[in-house]
């Protein structure tokens, strides 16, 4: 690889050891991928935030960034916090290392965002940007729906591109991989964008897919992203007329897919559990939820009681502004739990073999024993709704 006179007397220990160290890691990293040089990014997103009790190599090193009184040289931001202090076993057992682990990523320069979706307010990249985010739901996001370019960092590949400012030149950072590869027909009556992304990340894998034209919002491109994202290793989507990279079918191809699929009414609908009724808990909010999505839901509770315990997992920011809202107030008086951390994070060591149904893909996949249920299914289990 070749690297510019900064990056080589980074590397070379001009700017101290750690900032060398740093720097070994990202060229090594892009040589692995066949990388030809480093280029400069305009933002980080790191996705180290839970302070679990093996993570004590990625305390020590982010230590020693600090004790050599490095910080960050993009502005970045930082994922969920897990809810360690919402119970005793959370606290104790799940994430002892949650205050130190937040000192030190303080202490580097990191913008105390704690969400999953930087993207709305706290990172929020142009189209043609260079980042190196981790979390795949944001790489996916960032990728897709915004037109920047990221790969699916690691965690502390995000560290050491945040110390350095810079990350190797491969993968979705290049043109050539940001061409569609499979063409994905709809044949359905009733959209669920999130059961779309997660069938579509078995589906795809690691490829490009491309969708052919369908109105999504903003908030479903979100979820069937995080979706997507989880099921499968897919970091880029694009959808026929509306993501910016495909204004039309012969512009986000190069010749013909070299595969179709369809995805039918019937493939969404055999993601569902078929007895909502069943469900010991109910979680909104994997990727996190906005003010918007809250209140859609909120209205639904106004006046009556969750029959079930109920989470709604928000952005910290997002949270602020439904706070303001009358429907706030009467969210709580339903029983919902309104909370600003991740959903994982705070119920991966739950005890007992509770039912969670959740209209979220992403923790469908990762939440052992958890069941998939459209948004109207979660309000049906939630007695809130017919
Ligand atoms: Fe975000 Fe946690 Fe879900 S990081 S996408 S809320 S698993």
């Amino acid at each position: 690889m070749k690297l510019e006179p900064e990056q080589e007397s980074m590397r070379s220990g001009e700017n101290g050891r750690i900032m060398a160290k740093a720097m070994e890691t990202v060229v090594r990293y892009g040589e692995a991928f066949g990388a030809k040089r480093l280029v400069p990014i305009k933002s980080a997103h790191l996705a180290g935030t839970f302070g679990i009790g093996p993570f004590r190599a990625y305390l020590q090193i982010l230590g020693q960034i600090a004790s050599e009184g490095l910080k960050v040289r993009v502005p970045t931001t930082v994922n969920p916090r897990p809810g360690y202090n919402l119970n005793f076993i959370n606290r104790r057992i799940a994430f002892p290392k949650q205050e130190p682990l937040e000192e030190l990523l303080a202490a580097i320069g990191t913008t105390p965002n704690y969400s999953c979706v930087c993207y709305e307010k706290a990172n929020v990249p142009s189209f043609g940007d260079r980042l190196a985010w981790a979390e795949s739901s944001a790489v996916q996001f960032a990728n897709s729906v915004l037109g920047a370019r990221t790969n699916r960092n690691s965690i502390l590949m995000d560290v050491c591109c945040a110390i350095t400012g810079f990350t190797p030149e491969f993968g979705y950072l290049l043109d050539a991989h940001r061409r569609g590869q499979m063409l994905v027909k709809l044949d359905i009556k009733k959209m669920d964008a999130p059961a779309l992304g997660y069938l579509l990340g078995e589906r795809v894998v690691d490829k490009v897919p491309v969708l052919e034209h369908y109105p999504f919002s903003r908030i479903e491109l979100k979820n069937m992203g995080g979706s997507m994202a989880a099921s499968g290793g897919v970091a880029l989507f694009h959808v026929e007329g509306l993501t910016p990279e495909a204004p039309g079918m012969n512009s986000v191809f190069d010749g013909p897919p070299e595969t179709t699929i369809t995805v039918t009414q019937e493939d969404l609908d055999s993601m569902r559990l078929h007895r909502p009724g069943k469900a010991d808990m109910v979680v909104f909010g994997c990727p996190q939820m906005t003010c918007a999505e809250a209140l859609g839901l909120a209205e639904k509770f106004a006046g009556k009681k969750a029959r079930v315990p109920t989470w709604f997992c928000m952005v910290p920011h997002e949270l602020a502004l439904f706070r303001e809202h009358v429907l706030y107030g009467k969210t709580l008086d339903a029983g919902v739990m309104v909370l600003e951390y991740c959903p994982l994070g705070a119920l991966s060591l739950r005890l007992g073999k509770k039912h969670i149904l959740t209209p979220s893909g992403k923790l469908l996949y990762y939440l052992k024993g958890a069941d998939y249920g459209t948004e109207d299914d979660c309000l049906r289990a939630c007695g809130v709704m017919q």
